[in-house]
């Protein structure tokens, strides 16, 4: 799903120099997708999304028949979620939650709060017997776990195993969970432990970290019914089709399942689950030549898709040449074999991708940047210098 998909490829090839940019994503594609991911896991496996990588409303919906709930993290996502896929099992997780904001998904009964800290334990148990007196409100402790032989050295954005403001360290979440299970909080229900430790792992060392979650967890002699391992699932910007080994996670899962029939396993990704089904497409303003290198202006920038400057990544990216050029000046056009892709900020970090090969790039060309489908637009510094927001476009040949 590098290349863009011929539906997407129709349309960013349809739409007007006015109508770009625009983020286009195909959600035939992701359905394909998420059919293929919710396949290779176990029954007994839950599968959350975690709507901070695209809460749009349409890929929330999409993703409904695949996923047993959604993961939310802000009281704003939570309003959100519970509105575009009413009724739908939904974990209430992410640091220091506020008093309004633990009122809101009690009065929503959220399914479950995933608990960061003591604090935020004694708050909810206060809170609770205001707001939904006599009702059990389900809560698993998120845990700070260190790995072992530095497993989580090579994530892209860790979490976990080291000073963070995330969850608990194991020491302190432990007794917090023997006074859930000893009714310290009578409504306060224990259901289990949650732990996200990073992002960027590969399949060998998600079915680690799953594994060493669950044996700490299984280990504390406590009952629990669940253990929600979190998401983190690596998407390989430098090399796109390189992806997460969802087949060899499924079996690695089974594998903990099987010894654990009873334990009900969660995950909760969001990146590798819609990252391929979007696409930020724009056309070429201008060509220009600095210093011995070549430059290209894109309409639009990391303003929209900002994800390039704060991995560090080159954004995949397809150029989709336009032969008609409608103005009576002269069109640009590049001389080397390699351009760099700018946008229209007044910054040199407005950089979406350096040194494309893209020989004969032309201004009026259109250049559609692939894996723009999480943490994309969501992440982005929409107003810097005020330029026009992009356009949505939804592609669902099955609707
Ligand atoms: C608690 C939690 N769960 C799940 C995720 C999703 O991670 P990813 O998008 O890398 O799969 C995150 C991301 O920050 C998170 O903080």
């Amino acid at each position: 799903m590098t290349r863009p998909t011929p539906a997407v490829r129709d349309r960013v090839l349809s739409l007007s120099s006015a109508e770009l940019p625009a983020y286009i994503y195909d959600l035939g594609a992701l359905r394909i997708h998420a059919a293929t991911v919710r396949g290779a896991l176990p029954e007994q496996v839950e599968l959350y999304y975690a709507a901070k990588a695209n809460p749009e409303p349409e890929i929330l919906t999409a993703l409904g028949p695949y996923v047993d709930g959604y993961e939310v993290a802000s009281g704003g996502e939570l309003a959100h979620v519970g509105k575009a896929v009413a009724g739908r099992p939904l974990a209430f997780g992410g640091p220091g939650k506020t008093p309004d904001e633990i009122i809101a998904a009690l009065e929503q009964g959220v399914e479950r709060f995933h608990v960061e800290s003591r604090h935020e334990l004694l708050m909810l148990a206060g809170l609770a017997r205001r707001v939904a007196p006599g009702r059990r409100v389900a809560v698993l402790p998120r845990v700070n776990l260190p790995m072992a032989d530095d497993l989580l050295a090579g994530s892209s954005l860790s979490m976990g195993g080291r000073p963070t403001p995330f969850g608990m360290d194991p020491a302190r979440a432990e007794p917090m969970i023997r006074q859930l299970a000893d009714g310290a909080f009578p409504q306060l229900e224990l259901r289990g432990v949650h732990a996200h430790l990073a992002s960027g792992l590969e399949a060998a060392e998600q079915v680690a970290v799953a594994g060493s979650v669950v044996s700490w967890a299984t280990g504390l002699g406590v009952r629990l019914g669940e253990v929600n391992v979190g998401g983190g699932m690596y998407v390989d910007y430098g090399d796109p089709e390189r992806r997460f080994d969802w087949a060899a996670y499924g079996t690695g899962l089974a594998r903990l399942t099987e010894r654990h029939p009873r334990l009900t396993l969660r995950i909760e990704p969001g990146r590798a689950l819609t990252a391929y089904c979007g696409w930020y497409a724009t056309e070429v303003l201008d060509v220009k030549h600095s210093h011995g290198e070549e430059f290209a202006v894109v309409r639009g920038g990391t303003h929209h898709l900002r994800t390039p400057a704060t991995k560090g990544h080159d954004q995949p990216c397809s150029v989709l040449p336009v032969d008609a050029w409608p103005h009576p000046w002269p069109r640009p056009a590049a001389e080397s074999e390699r351009i760099t892709l700018a946008g229209q900020l007044c910054t040199p970090k407005d950089v979406l991708a350096r040194r494309v090969p893209a020989a004969a790039l032309r201004a009026g060309d259109r250049v559609a940047f692939a894996l723009a489908g999480a943490y994309a637009w969501n992440i982005s510094h929409h107003d810097f210098l005020m330029h026009p927001r992009p356009g949505f476009h939804f592609l669902d040949a099955t609707a």
